[in-house]
């Protein structure tokens, strides 16, 4: 059989059912070896000692991961003035987070440089933004080098349909406002889109970023951005992204702009979903069954306030079924959508799935819900955002971090 969580011990020594019992469903479950392995192969990418990784803290910021992320020896990059503060408590310096600003007001612009964190600025209005509100700062530019990759449009996030970065043939002004406010461009960044499963188009845009790079003076650091891919279809065996492939040819292009830049600087990568997807499976509770119309429904509580990646992208999860605490992996089978518990149609985490006779009371496995799962979780139709567990390193169960009561949705309203 292909993947398994069960077969991969990732409830270590726990079970589904019993974790469902202890802290209800649907819950979020994260594996702390998993999640420490991919932090691990990221660091690892690029063998070169000024090389870091920043990990994008918007793919999953429960704050016992991010401390663990620390723990790792990792940095982080935050995209608002909530993931930076997520980040401090956990335990970041702001010399080690990178703040990736998009369109954002000079206050909140503010809020990190004033904590002496590094700002990127992705426009040039905002540069000047930022030169006459703190002149004299040191920025970074996010560069859109014209080649984007991603899984789906909404998410890429270069090339010519997209909101992000300066085009490059706007780096000659760029330079003109650092200059008219005192500002020092200290480091280049770009992002192209998230989840690519072959290092083409990175790699590609890596040669036009280090290009474009010389022709700052004053680097500190180039940051490659993020987007690295995880197989969302292990069931069929889909392969991995080779990263000693994708990892060599980087080193090999930044060991040639090394030779000539004249000055040794540091070269970052952005990860979120690699490090955090794998780590992550989301439960459910299966409570009706039923046909419609000629189509088997699996009625659960995992609605897309849980988790949208499937509504919003069509994404992909694999999707297991646990009986009293076990796999099913045997017995007859059959077609089935499984679906939630909102009012909506397109409610559904998975469709048309060949998966074991599902009963009521059986418990879904949604696999590799680690990156933008939780996150972008919602209280529509006045849900509560689940739990999160985390599966610690001796295969332990421990909360880290509670299901949302009924007094929660009543925060903030007027009295
Ligand atoms: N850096 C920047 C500036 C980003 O905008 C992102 C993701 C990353 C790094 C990390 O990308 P990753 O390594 O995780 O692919 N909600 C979507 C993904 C949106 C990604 C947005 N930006 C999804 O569920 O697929």
């Amino acid at each position: 059989m292909a993947y398994s969580l069960e077969e991969n011990h990732f409830f270590g020594n726990s079970n589904p059912a019993e974790l469902v019992e202890t802290y209800g469903s649907p819950l979020y479950v994260y594996n702390e070896e998993i999640f420490r392995t991919r932090c691990r192969e990221m660091a690892d990418l690029v063998d070169r000692p000024n090389f870091k990784v920043n990990y994008s803290t918007k793919a999953n910021s429960n704050l016992e991961l991010l401390k663990i992320v620390h723990d790792e020896g990792l940095c982080a990059d935050a995209m608002s003035p909530g993931e930076i503060h997520v980040l401090m408590e956990a335990g970041f310096e702001p010399g080690e987070i990178f703040y990736i600003g998009n369109n954002v007001s000079a206050e909140e612009m503010g809020f990190a440089i004033e904590r002496d964190i590094t700002v990127s600025v992705d426009s040039l209005s905002q540069l000047e933004m930022v030169g006459k509100t703190h002149p004299g700062a040191r920025v970074a530019v996010r560069l859109n080098p014209g080649v984007g990759a991603g899984h789906h449009e909404k998410v890429i996030t270069a090339g010519k349909k997209t909101k992000f970065g300066i085009n490059l043939d706007k780096v000659d002004e760029a330079l003109k406002i650092a200059i008219r406010y005192g500002l020092t461009i200290v480091g280049v960044n770009q992002h192209i889109g998230s989840l690519f499963m072959t290092g083409e188009a990175y790699a590609e845009a890596v040669s036009v970023v280090l290009d474009a790079a010389r022709r700052f003076p004053h680097l500190q650091f180039v940051d490659l951005g993020g987007g690295f891919g995880i197989p969302y279809r292990k069931q069929e065996d889909q392969e991995r992204l080779n990263l000693s492939d994708l990892g060599r040819r980087i080193r090999h292009m930044i060991g040639k702009w090394d030779d000539t830049y004249g000055r040794e600087i540091t070269f970052k990568i952005e990860p979120g979903r690699y490090i955090a997807a794998e780590c992550g499976a989301l439960l459910g509770t299966v409570y009706s069954m039923k046909d419609n119309a000629g189509t088997r429904y699996a009625g659960t509580d995992l609605g897309f306030n849980v988790l949208i990646r499937p509504e919003l992208y069509g994404s992909h999860h694999d999707v297991e079924v646990y009986r009293e605490g076990r796999q099913v992996t045997e017995g007859p089978a059959e077609v089935v959508n499984v679906v939630g518990n909102i009012c909506e149609t397109g409610d559904a985490v998975a469709k048309d799935r060949k998966l074991p006779v599902i009963q009521e009371r059986d418990i879904v496995a949604v696999l590799d819900a680690g990156a933008y799962g939780y996150v972008m979780s919602s209280n529509y139709n006045n849900r509560l955002r689940p739990a999160e567990v985390l599966i610690d390193q001796k295969g332990n169960h421990r909360l880290i971090r509670k299901r949302e009561t009924l007094d929660d949705l009543m925060k903030g309203f007027a009295k």
